[in-house]
């Protein structure tokens, strides 16, 4: 199995390439099960994630082809996918498939939607909480559909059709405002949703079903009004920059100190993520190629967290902030609300060095001088990232094991580091 080796220490300078938002390519790859036409998606990012939907795609019979620059070249901007579910041969999403990723399950809308049944399996994915699908199959049962649960299997059937309902979230899920909302374009009549997550990736989704010929309305807010089509074209659609990689990389410079440019971030969609940057001493700067990071001197500020819902601080970035905290001039503490389960980083944190405290959801970082390098393993998606920020500061050698968690979601990471003087490098196989 690989594993990654960092020698800290290095300030970084340059410029680091945004990729496309893993979090909205996937449903934007699911979206084209909703029409006969081909979707072509520009920046789609090279990720294990994107390439395991592929083939659960192409089980359904969808064909794709794909055309881009090659990863690690200067300004590469993702691959360009051609989608096109002509003919759906198989409304079943097996197991083996969706078990290796959440966000296949979403294929569930769409297949009801256009098919008028689905039979998927309850999904796997990053081991963070339990992760129900309880508002996913509530939404389909409000759009018409008939649902039962049988031998890990969810099986949904609108024999005659969906139609439009009245869909009404208990909590802000992503997952489940992108399932209500792909299969409600195709019902028939008017659909509301209530407490829809209003995240920067529901909006990209959401702007790519609008070229497809579908008609919604109150995008990017809580509320969504759908009315449904009883067709959806083909269109064209660029991926939206990545916010968490983008905040990640920020918080990177803001560990090693430095001035980094990255290239094609998009600020509006990480405007929390900024303000706390700031409060902790970075230098954020929105130019008109990105945004520029810089820590020159001055050390890391001690600031307190929760997470919630977008607009709010996300989870998905709760781990590598985190990493960044356990180097402030102070005390910070991060509550995570959105999953229980996720601060399975702190205990490779500490063999870092970090000194961090759980009291229920809530993590009491003390800051320290100095890291030092260790073996570490990577545990989930974004918990290891925030092993590569720490080790990028810690003196020594930190090697990260069980690096196929960062492949999932993290396009040409080392490649990415490497260009602005990390020094970073894979190890095939140890
Ligand atoms: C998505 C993101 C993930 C991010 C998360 C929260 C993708 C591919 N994944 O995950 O990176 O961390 O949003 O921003 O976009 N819940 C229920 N019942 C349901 C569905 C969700 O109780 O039917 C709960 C979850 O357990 C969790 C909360 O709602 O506590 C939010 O989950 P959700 O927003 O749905 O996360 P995902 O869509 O899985």
């Amino acid at each position: 199995m690989d594993r990654i080796r960092i020698r800290g220490g290095n300030k970084l300078n340059g410029v680091i390439d945004i990729s496309g938002a893993k979090n909205a390519a996937l449903p934007l790859m699911i979206i084209p099960l909703l029409t006969p036409e081909t979707v072509t998606l520009h920046n789609v990012p090279r990720l294990v994630d994107a390439q395991r939907l592929q083939r659960i795609l192409q089980n359904h019979g969808v064909d794709i082809t794909t055309a881009g620059k090659k990863s690690g070249q200067a300004g590469a901007a993702g691959e360009t996918l051609k989608i096109s579910a002509k003919t759906i041969v198989d409304t079943v999403a097996p197991y083996e498939l969706v078990s290796k990723m959440r966000a296949s399950f979403w294929v569930l809308g769409p297949l009801i939607a256009r098919m008028g049944e689905a039979k998927v399996s309850l999904p796997g994915g990053c081991a963070i909480g339990t992760r129900p699908v309880d508002m996913h199959i509530m939404a389909m049962e409000k759009l018409g559909a008939t649902v039962e649960i049988d031998q890990g299997y969810v099986i949904a059937k609108a024999k005659n059709g969906l139609k439009g309902g009245h869909i009404s979230f208990s909590k802000v899920t992503v997952g489940a405002t992108h399932a209500a909302l792909m299969a409600a374009v195709l019902a028939k009549g008017d659909t509301t949703i209530e407490n829809a997550a209003m995240e920067p990736e529901i909006t990209d989704v959401a702007e790519c079903l609008v070229k497809m010929g579908a008609k919604i309305e109150g995008i990017g807010t809580r509320n969504l009004n759908i009315t449904g089509v009883t067709s959806l074209h083909g269109a064209e659609h660029t991926v939206v920059a990545d916010r968490i990689e983008t905040g990640t990389y920020a918080m990177v410079v803001g560990m090693t100190g430095g001035d980094v440019l990255l290239r094609g971030a998009r600020a509006d969609t990480i405007e929390n993520v900024i303000l706390t940057m700031q409060r902790a001493g970075l230098t954020v700067d929105t130019t008109n190629e990105g945004l520029r990071i810089r820590r020159n001197g001055s050390g890391i500020l001690p600031v307190d967290v929760t997470t919630d819902p977008y607009p709010g601080f996300p989870t998905d970035m709760q781990a590598q902030f985190m990493g960044l905290m356990t180097m402030a001039k102070g005390k910070s503490h991060i509550r995570e609300t959105i999953f229980e389960n996720r601060f399975m980083h702190v205990q490779e944190l500490a063999r870092l060095g970090a000194d961090i405290h759980l009291h229920g959801d809530m993590a009491e970082v003390r800051g320290v001088t100095k890291l030092t390098g260790a073996d570490v393993m990577a545990t989930d998606l974004r918990a290891s990232v925030s092993l590569v920020i720490a080790g990028l500061a810690a003196q020594g050698e930190t090697n990260i094991h069980r690096v196929y968690h960062l492949d999932r979601g993290f396009e040409a990471l080392e490649e990415k580091l490497q260009g602005v003087g990390a020094d970073v490098t894979r190890i095939a196989g140890a």
